[in-house]
């Protein structure tokens, strides 16, 4: 049995599904895996860098952090990460600090501090992937820890690990994929006859939606999947201002209703492809899509991704209605690869 000190970096929806599904598996944990856990450290912008003391066996008390009862005064604050790290000395930090498309930050800084003082890093932040994967996965090999991010694409769906593990020698020619249940959700709630508004209420009260909602409404949600996915599985740092964008605010109700009864709606439709010439062209914009083709029939907060490799004609993988219990399971995973390895 090794018991590892738990740092959560952010402190949202996320955050507290995964510190949900902690306490909900404690026991195949502890009896499979042989894995204990206490959070040791938890950060937010409102809650500042807190610390139950190193030395307290308990940690923070998981189930009161999840409550109306969790009173913060009651930690020691720190006053950076740096010191955060130092006092709390967490073994694992699962960092799920808002999106930032444009350059990633500041998760990536936080995740280098996290690297160098010798934890493993877990971010579901798909920003963190596309700025800064290089620079972070030769800092986790060089301290021998890990980086994993399997909760940035398609929430839990193995795609990352799909390929580490089971695709040896195949080379990824290009993909299309439904990345974005907020669009998706606002999409159907505008083919219902209800407005882009009702939509955006209907995925924020799912708690798919980004911090910042124009992330997923402009298509920078997807943008940055694509990226993420071109620079893990293809090697192919894509930034996303090279991906042609559009998102769905020109979509009129009665243009996607129209679509509907057609056979082939409206889907956000991210792709990305090598042409002949080598270069990877990435697009993410509305398409109608046919029942025929293998994403036509993503629905709701469903996502799904179809590969294209040099030894298969297709892969699909499609994660059926992930909701934010998926999301932390692909980070509990991941907890669990990182330690047992
Ligand atoms: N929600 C999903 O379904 C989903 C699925 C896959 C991946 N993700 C990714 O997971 C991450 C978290 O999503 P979420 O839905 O949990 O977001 P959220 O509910 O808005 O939570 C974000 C958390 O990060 C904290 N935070 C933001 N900026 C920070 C900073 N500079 N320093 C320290 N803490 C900071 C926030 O603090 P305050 O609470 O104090 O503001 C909050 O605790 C995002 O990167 C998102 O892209 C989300």
């Amino acid at each position: 049995m090794k018991q590892y000190n738990l740092g959560f970096l952010g402190f949202g929806n996320v955050g507290r599904a995964l510190a949900r599904l902690l306490l909900a598996k404690s026991g195949e944990l502890r009896e499979q895996y042989g894995v204990e856990w206490r959070v040791a450290g938890v950060a937010s912008r409102r809650l500042g860098w807190l610390t139950s003391a190193a030395e307290a066996a308990a940690g923070f008390d998981a189930s009161a952090l999840l409550s109306d009862q969790f009173f913060k005064d009651t930690y020691s604050p720190s006053n950076s990460i740096g010191a955060w790290l130092q006092d709390a000395r967490p073994d694992v930090v699962f960092e799920t600090t808002s999106l930032n498309p444009e350059t990633g930050q500041p998760a990536i800084d936080y995740l280098s501090a996290v690297l160098e003082s010798g934890a493993h890093a877990i971010t579901a932040n798909k920003g963190v992937i596309v700025h800064g994967f290089r620079e972070l996965d030769a800092l986790a090999r060089s301290t021998g820890k890990r980086l994993l991010f399997e909760s940035t694409v398609l929430d839990s769906a193995p795609v990352f690990s799909l390929f580490r593990e089971t695709l040896p020698a195949a080379k990824l020619r290009g993909f299309s994929g439904v990345f974005s249940s907020t669009t998706n959700v606002i999409i159907e709630t505008m083919e219902a006859g209800r407005s882009f508004e009702e939509g955006l209420k209907t995925a924020q009260d799912l708690g798919v939606a980004e911090t910042d909602p124009s992330h997923d409404v402009d298509g920078w949600d997807a943008t940055v999947k694509v990226c993420a996915l071109a620079s893990v599985l293809m090697n192919i740092p894509l930034k996303p201002n090279e991906v042609v964008r559009q998102g769905i605010r020109e979509l009129s109700p009665k243009k996607l209703q129209a679509a509907r009864t057609a056979g082939a709606p409206f889907k956000l439709m991210a792709r990305a492809r090598l042409g002949s010439d080598g270069k990877l062209v990435a697009t993410v914009r509305p398409e109608q899509v046919p029942a025929s083709d293998p994403l036509g029939n993503v629905r709701g907060t469903s996502l799904a991704v179809h590969f294209e490799l040099d030894m298969m004609p297709g892969l699909t993988i499609t994660s059926h209605r992930p909701n934010l219990q998926s999301t932390a399971y692909g980070m509990l995973a991941d907890f669990i690869n990182a330690v047992r390895e």
